[in-house]
């Protein structure tokens, strides 16, 4: 049996003006995953998606399907055109259309279980833009910046078409990950952009430009050992993505509760319109701010530290 795991994202910064050209900034969250074993059975390939109830042979799923997508992209990637008999059972601990990336971590860990199953390498960077492939069929026009943090698993500085940059955190911090517990497909936040940035294409190119900003200077001070400033960017990120339209009443009322709590900012994080939202705290406030978000309705709170990645810093050169 093969078993092969990928874990949760967030986006620390830029949301939605990634889509458009300026950089932003995504780590991976571990205490997340989505997890695939396969087991060789003999007759036909069939996939138990057991979180979704959902068991198919794979000969029956249409190329539209994200998880026959990504098989039969991987298959092809690793020039096996015959499927053997198995059985693929996926499950996953990340919330669906929560922005914690679990299409791409699905996805990732289906390609990884293949190459290990049929006893091959797949690096990240080939896993990365197979998944792409299939994040079109998720999210429509998607940025890349998921199926990037999540298949490399290290903290990315991503900007479309540029070479993908991993960045020091030469002092660690702590976040505090609060889900609204509303499922928001990203699809539909990220397709409302575009029609708004369509009928007022100098606003949000202004607003974009503000995103882009604010990750250039939080690169600066996750670099410089000073991530105590990124809690007052995170603050402004979250102001522009309302001005965006991608928020509601339940992020903003988490980002209020968490700076009661002692956060020092907070913001939506990944698509908005729901999903999950994250506080910059440290040891000493983390446990007000946990218990002010569980308080004002967050249906669950993960505490996870962003740290260095000890990586070439062009990941693309990796
Ligand atoms: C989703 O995690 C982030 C968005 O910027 C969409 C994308 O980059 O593809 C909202």
């Amino acid at each position: 049996m093969i078993t092969a795991t990928a874990p949760g994202k967030i986006i620390l910064f830029g949301e939605h003006a990634v889509v458009y050209g300026r950089p932003a900034i995504a780590v991976p969250v571990t205490q997340v995953s989505a997890q695939v074993t396969i087991t060789e059975t003999g007759g036909d390939f069939v996939i138990e998606a057991r979180d979704q109830n959902r068991t198919a042979r794979l000969s029956e799923l249409p190329d539209d399907d994200p998880i026959a997508a990504i098989v039969r992209k991987t298959l092809t990637a690793l020039d096996e055109t015959a499927t053997a008999g198995a059985t693929l059972i996926i499950q996953s601990t990340i919330p669906i259309a929560g922005g914690l990336g679990s299409g791409a971590a699905v996805s990732t860990a289906i390609a990884r279980a293949l190459a290990a199953f049929y006893k091959r390498e797949l690096d990240a960077a080939t896993i990365s833009s197979l998944v792409y492939e299939v994040e079109k069929l998720h999210h429509g026009t998607p940025s890349g910046i998921d199926n990037t943090v999540i298949a490399f698993g290290k903290p990315v500085y991503f900007a479309r078409g540029q070479p993908i940059e991993t960045f020091n955190v030469p002092t660690p911090f702590r976040l505090a990950i609060a889900d609204t517990g509303i499922p928001s497909p990203t699809k539909i936040a990220v397709g409302d952009v575009r029609a708004a940035w369509q009928a007022d294409p100098a606003k949000y190119e202004s607003l974009f430009d503000r995103c882009g900003e604010i990750a250039r200077q939080a690169r600066a001070l996750i670099e410089s050992g000073q991530p105590d400033g990124l809690g007052r960017l995170m603050t402004d990120n979250h102001a522009v993505l309302r001005e965006m339209g991608v928020s509601c009443p339940e992020l903003d009322s988490l980002v209020e509760a968490a700076m009661r709590g002692g956060a020092s900012g907070a913001k939506l994080s990944g698509g908005g319109r729901g999903g999950n939202m994250i506080a910059l705290v440290t040891a000493t406030s983390e446990g007000c701010v946990r218990e002010a978000l569980l308080r004002a309705g967050a249906r669950r709170v993960i505490l996870t530290t962003v740290k260095a990645s000890n990586v070439k810093r062009d990941l693309s050169l990796a």
